[in-house]
């Protein structure tokens, strides 16, 4: 089915201009991006957005680095979506994430880890309005 999901650049991967690169590996696969931006997040908001992580101990780490710069913030539609972004992502630690992954080929560690994308179509969802206005989601 047509899905939507949301996929963050990380500031790691924003501090190394490779927005562009990523955005292109998306194409390549058939996803569009239907709603996006740059983000500079307060600490309130990388707190909220990643509430679901708030007891797990790597939390601290995870919200401090996702406020260490800007994120670029896109709206990815196609067929299949979330398992197309996350198969192009690869696993969330780069030194398992398997070759020709975005992660293998522009993370650093698991938190510098390059990109984020939703998990399931409820989370999408969520995260998608957390991001975005309906009005800046856009039909192409
Ligand atoms: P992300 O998909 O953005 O969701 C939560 C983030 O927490 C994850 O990517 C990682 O960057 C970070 N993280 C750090 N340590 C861990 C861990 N042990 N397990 C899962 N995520 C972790």
């Amino acid at each position: 089915a047509i899905e939507r999901t949301l996929s963050i650049i990380k500031p790691d991967a924003v501090a190394k201009n490779v927005i562009g690169k990523i955005v292109s590996r998306f194409e390549a696969a058939g996803l569009k991006m239907v709603a996006g931006k740059l983000v500079h997040l307060s600490r309130s908001e990388a707190e909220q957005f990643y509430a679901v992580h708030s007891a797990r101990p790597f939390f601290k780490d995870l919200v401090e680095f996702m406020i260490s710069g800007p994120v670029f913030v896109q709206v990815l539609e196609g067929e299949d979506a979330i398992v197309k972004n996350r198969d192009l992502m690869g696993a969330t630690d780069p030194k398992k994430a398997a070759a020709g992954t975005i992660r293998a080929d522009f993370a650093d560690s698991i938190d510098a880890n390059a990109v984020h994308g939703s998990d399931a179509p409820e989370t999408a969802k969520g995260e998608i309005a957390f991001f975005f206005a309906g009005l800046n989601v856009y039909q192409r």
